[in-house]
């Protein structure tokens, strides 16, 4: 007998089964050998949430949740926010590799020349109510791109993939600034292809009547290395959107479009804008105690706290709250960071998170450093949308260049009526 398999005895029929085990996996198609009858199904797994379901082979994005480690292509984290850039790291996140100084020149240039959007979407954007929230504006506006590359329905041909990935990574930051500065009555800032990618988001965002937009060099770099640490997190809500709306073939801005849908949600990356709230909600230190007590209670929950994977401090926060430092050398002190440490501090010694391994998340410190460059509130989730784009884009490709990848549709366990038969309205009590 094979030490790679898992014996299973079904009691209902005395029968015996011999599933093979790979990668630390059973595959839940080989369960379906285990039937009572031969007419029926076969045995199923419940995986409400996919708590315990792997739903692909990837090479993208390494998570240890136990030990805190997070790697792209191998490369840890700590050393891509040091010493790599955002569009170097989406490079690696979509090719798989570091790229040499060549390629890096012109996968840059690629990116810098695609920013403009068509004025069309100009129009779009002009629509929305002057209160509308960015993110709404955004996921509608990613949807609204498909229309305008029609080719982009190639998902098959390679050179279509291409040009997309240029376009999505290129125009999300446009597209967000342009529904930043319509919500505010500005008017649209065009995209300056002299600064960088985090400097002419920048310049798209806050440009006033300057004639050049100069950024400043330490938020540039924050907010780049903010990009960096938000662009993939292996099958999370969003990227499992991504993986599956492209299942069915869909073109990449319809199939990204609901990944930022997903994003949006405040138990994912709309976390970033409840911290904030919660944050102001609490006021000061003093405070904090009866707040924790009310979460404790289980009135709320402590937004930035827990992660479906971490069950140690997410490594991303760490470095998050390191940046702050260097932020607020130029910005000032945001008040709210004494608040977030505090409460931190007073969190991890209380017994309710402590076995619930519940540590700061990515959007515990993140909304504080946003804040404190002047980005608006409801620009928070927006602004890890930017930065998650290439990991979508990486998990997209990677889906529909896998062979034993099929469009994505579970099971369920019917839990409704038998069959009956129709009622007639004037019969119906
Ligand atoms: N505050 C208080 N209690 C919490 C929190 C929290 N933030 N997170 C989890 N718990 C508790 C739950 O009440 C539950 O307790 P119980 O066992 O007594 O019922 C236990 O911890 C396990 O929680 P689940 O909801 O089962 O954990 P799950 O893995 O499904 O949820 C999630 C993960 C959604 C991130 C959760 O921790 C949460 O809601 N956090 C707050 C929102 C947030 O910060 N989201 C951003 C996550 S990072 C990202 O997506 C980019």
């Amino acid at each position: 007998m094979s030490k790679s398999s898992l014996s299973v005895t079904d009691n209902r029929t005395g029968k015996q089964y011999e599933i093979p085990i790979q990668n630390g996996t059973i595959r839940a198609v080989d369960l379906r050998q285990i039937k009572v009858a031969d007419d029926q199904a076969g045995l199923l797994t419940y995986d409400p949430g996919f708590l315990n379901t792997a739903s692909c082979r990837s090479a993208i994005t390494f998570i240890d949740g136990e030990k805190g480690i997070l790697r792209y292509r191998g490369y840890p984290i700590e050393q891509l926010a040091e010493r790599s850039t955002f569009l170097e790291t989406a490079y690696l996140l979509l090719h798989g590799e570091l790229p040499s100084a060549a390629d890096l020149d012109a996968w840059v240039h690629g990116v810098t020349h695609h920013t403009i959007v068509h004025e069309s979407i100009k129009k779009f954007i002009d629509g929305f109510h002057h209160d509308a929230h960015p993110m709404g504006m955004f996921v509608s506006t990613v949807a609204a791109l498909s229309t305008f590359y029609p080719e982009a329905k190639h998902i098959a041909e390679e050179r279509s993939r291409r040009n997309q990935i240029f376009r999505l990574i290129a125009k999300t930051p446009t597209l967000a600034a342009f529904a930043y500065r319509h919500s505010v009555g500005m008017p649209y800032a065009y995209p300056d292809n002299d600064l960088s990618y985090a400097g002419n988001f920048l310049n798209m965002m806050f440009k006033a009547t300057e004639v050049k937009y100069v950024p400043n060099k330490a938020l540039e770099r924050a907010l780049d290395v903010l990009f960096i640490l938000h662009a993939d997190h292996e099958q999370n809500c969003s990227t499992s959107t991504i993986r599956g709306v492209g299942s069915s073939h869909s073109d990449p801005y319809s199939a990204m479009a609901a990944a930022a849908a997903a994003l949006y949600g405040p138990l994912h990356g709309g976390a970033n804008e409840e911290v904030l709230r919660m944050l102001r909600e609490i006021g000061s230190k003093d405070k904090i105690p009866a707040y924790l007590e009310r979460v404790k209670r289980g009135e709320f929950r402590l937004f930035g706290f827990g992660h479906r994977i971490y069950k140690n401090y997410d490594p991303r926060a760490k470095i998050i709250k390191r940046i702050a430092e260097e932020v607020f050398d130029v910005t000032g002190k945001n008040p709210l960071i004494d608040i977030a440490v505090e409460l931190e501090r007073i969190a991890l010694q209380e017994d309710y998170f402590v076995t619930r391994k519940l540590y700061p998340n990515v959007d515990f410190y993140s909304g504080i450093i946003y804040e404190a460059m002047k980005f608006p509130l409801d620009m928070f989730p927006v602004l890890f949308a930017i930065g998650r784009t290439p990991g979508w884009l990486a998990q997209w490709q990677e889906m529909l260049l896998d062979k034993e990848q099929k469009i994505a549709r579970p099971q369920q366990i019917y839990a409704g009526p038998d069959q009956r038969d129709y009622v007639p309205i004037e019969a119906r009590r």
